[in-house]
């Protein structure tokens, strides 16, 4: 048997049907697919029928492919049985090191060669989990989600030292084919690019509660009425694009270079050397992709009220008082 067109798979295993396994099982199954599903762990298959029952609306709301339906969700009792029927497997077990590298020599021996084996590990590298696959580590890839992988669309994909770039650039189609943003990446870097950035926050949130400098309220309220509704448009460093206005990014630089360098936060700031100056400019431009300053500032703009207006109808039609 050969390896599908990551654009034509029609069969994915979903091997730990918890939080991020389940999640993945119904984004699958929106896109159309059969899923087969493997958790040996307590009341695994009631656990993810209930998810399915709970979540199944918000998919038909999303918009189901032709042809999608949740009857062709399916379970088996042995990781055998999963690793022989399907064309792709999404691994979402607990991150526990020794068990993902037990695990994946177990998998490699029993699924066909062809048949690539994702993990959605947070944060271990693929080197690391394969130490012990003996027969062909080239075809395990991570393929990190966020949660919930059946509405957030970003994904990061990262081959380790033995994966073949056959196979990082295969993950990266099939999971564009399945309406996914991906960062392919090109290297090994622990917490890959997001949890890298969520985690620098997160300390810094950590360090200001410690000391009782703010509360943890005021680091919510800082995120979700401030930088984080613009960094749902256009991340972080196109925002700060335009924080540097008509000079852009080039300008902003120049402008804060000293205040980089001075303590506001714990993290080690990098030395702003003409190179990084530059790849972040070239970067900013490249994104824009022609888009001109105020064309980004009338996108940031409509969206930002689109989004708050939506935000606001939520809470008001379900009485949050945040
Ligand atoms: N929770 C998150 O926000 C999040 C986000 C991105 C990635 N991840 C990653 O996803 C993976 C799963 O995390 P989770 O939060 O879904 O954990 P979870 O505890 O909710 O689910 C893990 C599932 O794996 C099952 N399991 C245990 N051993 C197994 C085995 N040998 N074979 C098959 N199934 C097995 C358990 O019974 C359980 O149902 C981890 O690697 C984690 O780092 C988690």
């Amino acid at each position: 048997m050969s390896r599908p067109a990551a654009t034509h798979v029609s069969r994915v295993g979903v091997l730990g049907t918890g939080t991020i396994g389940g999640a993945w099982a119904l984004h699958f199954l929106r896109m159309g697919m059969d899923v087969v599903a493997y958790d040996p762990g307590p009341q695994s298959k009631e656990k993810l029928l209930a998810m399915v029952d709970h979540i199944w609306p918000t998919m038909e709301k999303l918009g189901l492919r032709p042809g999608a339906s949740r009857d062709r969700l399916s379970f088996v009792d042995s990781l055998e049985a999963l690793a022989t029927q399907v064309e792709v497997i999404q691994e979402s077990t607990p991150e526990v090191l020794d068990a993902k590298r037990a695990l994946f020599a177990q998998l490699d021996k029993l699924a066909p060669a062809e048949v690539v084996i994702i993990s959605s590990t947070s944060g271990f590298a693929m080197s690391d989990m394969t130490t012990d696959v003996s027969g062909h580590p080239e075809r395990f890839v991570v393929g990190h989600p966020f949660n919930p992988p059946y509405l957030v669309p970003f994904c990061e994909v990262c081959g380790g030292k033995q994966t073949s770039q056959d196979v990082v650039d295969w993950t990266t189609d099939f999971y564009e084919a399945v309406e996914k943003k991906v960062a392919k990446m090109t290297q090994e870097l622990p917490g890959f690019i997001g949890n890298r950035l969520q985690e620098a926050l997160w300390r810094e949130a950590l360090h200001m509660v410690k000391n009782k400098e703010c509360s943890v309220e005021d680091i919510d309220k800082a995120i979700a009425y401030g930088p984080g509704l613009r960094w749902a448009i256009m991340g972080h460093c196109l925002t700060y694009h335009l924080g540097g206005g008509q000079g852009g990014m080039a300008h902003l630089l120049d402008h804060f270079e000293e205040s980089l360098e001075a303590p506001w936060t714990r993290l080690k700031a990098p030395k702003l050397t003409p190179e990084l100056k530059k790849d972040m400019v070239d970067g900013c431009l490249s994104q824009a992709n022609g888009a001109s300053i105020n064309d980004l500032i009338q996108e940031r703009d409509d969206c930002l009220i689109r989004i708050m207006q939506t935000l606001e109808e939520y809470r008001q039609e379900h009485g949050i008082k945040r």
